[in-house]
């Protein structure tokens, strides 16, 4: 009897090892995490994302058909409480109603920033002065150590540069770009043509007014990857553990980034911190407009080519949906509470949709930006709408939204509010927008 027990002791240990052995095969890096979320969830399925590929006859096409891209027109109202009373002055928005909408926003969208975010150390690890275009600029190199002795397994170490007039007699407005370190080869499937890729480019744009420019690496604080979710400062803080499901994800994660830096800005007087502002492009046009909601430092944002997950109304149904963030190429952008809407729940049953994150961003100037030919992935007309629908919050606040609710058309800049939108007649890039923006940052900053 016992001999009996025994073996079937080993036999069960033997096939469960090898059952697991198995699944770790299949399910490795960003696919093991995903169903783990999956699992912490309690969702057996996601429907599937929307088909970019631009062949209509596709499985799950994307929809371009405007009469089919509005099932829930009816969008929540950033002006109502949750006790359903009405936002009526500024005080109630300042003091009740941003923290009901980013208790929303971090719960089920983004996550939460954990309590104890070990601090950063800035380090200037050169300091040169070069030519930039006809410029002398002077630019800093530097490193943002985290703190990682409470898990020195994990190293983190934020990647910035600094680029000043070396001119200047002043502290100086800085714009600071998210930017992406492509790999060798890499191209965006819609590349800016050829005569908008010369004359000056955006950092030259910004000297040529007086103003310096930054650049941060995203991926140096978080992979862009959920297998990197053990790893970068959200495995620092969970000690290489799994998220909660409504941990931070990987844009929250970039948004923190760029807030120690702008903590680094206030200690450099080559700054006028008061007057720096964040830029992105696509993934990270989604974390430029994540950051400028959620630190009021920010004085402006240029938000490009954002999409899903940023500008775009999650209840549309045109271009890139809530099912492709939820999948296991883009969750990680987000808290995994996200991907309960792309099933069992649906897109209406999101607390929140895209126009009262960027509400959250009033009464402060934000500029709205896609492209035309080929940039339909972000639903253009979305995140219109979106910007649109963020208008009573800025007028509550005494500022202007956009003048008109009807969608100007390629090149027709809607840029005399503290809401900006213009849509640019090339592809997925921000290239072409940059001198609108700038245009449009100086009624704001000097
Ligand atoms: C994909 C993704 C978008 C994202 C874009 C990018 O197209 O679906 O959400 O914005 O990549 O960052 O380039």
């Amino acid at each position: 009897m016992k001999k009996k027990f025994f073996l079937f002791g080993l036999t069960v240990l033997f096939c469960v090892k090898t059952f697991a052995q198995g699944n770790q095969a299949i399910a490795t890096g960003n696919e093991a995490d995903h169903q783990k979320m999956m699992n912490f969830l309690h969702i057996t399925t996601l429907r599937p994302g929307a088909n970019g590929s631009g062949k209509p006859d596709a499985p799950n096409a994307a929809n371009y058909d405007e009469s089919k891209a509005n099932p829930y027109p009816i969008l929540p109202d950033p002006l109502i409480l949750n006790n359903g009373k009405k936002v009526t002055n500024a005080k109630i928005w300042n003091e009740k109603r941003r923290a009901e909408l980013f208790e929303d926003f971090d719960r089920e969208v983004y996550g939460r920033l954990p309590k104890n975010i070990p601090k950063v150390i800035w380090e200037v690890i050169s300091t040169t002065t070069e030519k930039n275009g006809n410029f002398d600029v002077v630019v800093k190199k530097l490193i943002g150590h985290v703190d990682n002795s409470g898990y020195p397994q994990d190293t983190v170490n934020i990647h910035l540069t600094l680029g000043t007039p070396a001119t200047a007699t002043a502290p100086v407005p800085v714009m600071m770009q998210f930017a992406f370190i492509f790999p060798p080869g890499f191209r965006f499937s819609n590349p800016p043509s050829s005569s908008e890729a010369v004359g000056p480019n955006w950092q030259q744009q910004l000297l040529a007014k007086g103003w310096g420019y930054a650049v941060m690496i995203p991926v140096t604080v978080q992979a862009d990857n959920g297998a990197g979710l053990s790893k970068g400062i959200i495995g620092l803080v969970n000690k290489g553990q799994p998220r909660k499901v409504d941990d931070w994800g990987a844009l929250r994660a970039w948004a923190w980034g760029a807030s120690r830096a702008l903590d680094y800005f206030e200690t450099d007087k080559a700054v006028n911190s008061k007057e720096v502002g964040i830029e992105g492009h696509s993934r990270y046009g989604k974390a430029a407009l994540v950051t400028m909601a959620y630190d009021p430092r920010f004085a402006i944002a240029y938000v490009s080519s954002s999409g899903e997950g940023g500008a775009k109304l999650h209840r549309r149904n045109a271009g890139e949906l809530v099912e492709n963030l939820a999948a296991s190429g883009e969750y990680h952008w987000m808290a995994p509470n996200f991907m309960k809407y792309a099933g069992p729940l649906r897109w209406n049953d999101l607390p929140v949709d895209s126009h009262e994150l960027i509400a959250l961003c009033a009464p402060r100037p934000v500029f709205i930006s896609a492209g035309n030919v080929g940039d339909a992935w972000v639903d253009v007309k979305g995140m219109f709408m979106a910007t649109v629908a963020a208008g009573p919050v800025y007028k509550l606040l005494g500022k202007k939204g956009l003048a008109t609710d009807v969608f100007p058309g390629v090149e027709h800049g809607l840029l005399d509010g503290e809401l900006a939108f213009r849509q640019h007649n090339s592809g997925h890039t921000d290239v072409p927008n940059w001198p609108f923006f700038i245009e449009f940052a100086l009624r704001y900053i000097k």
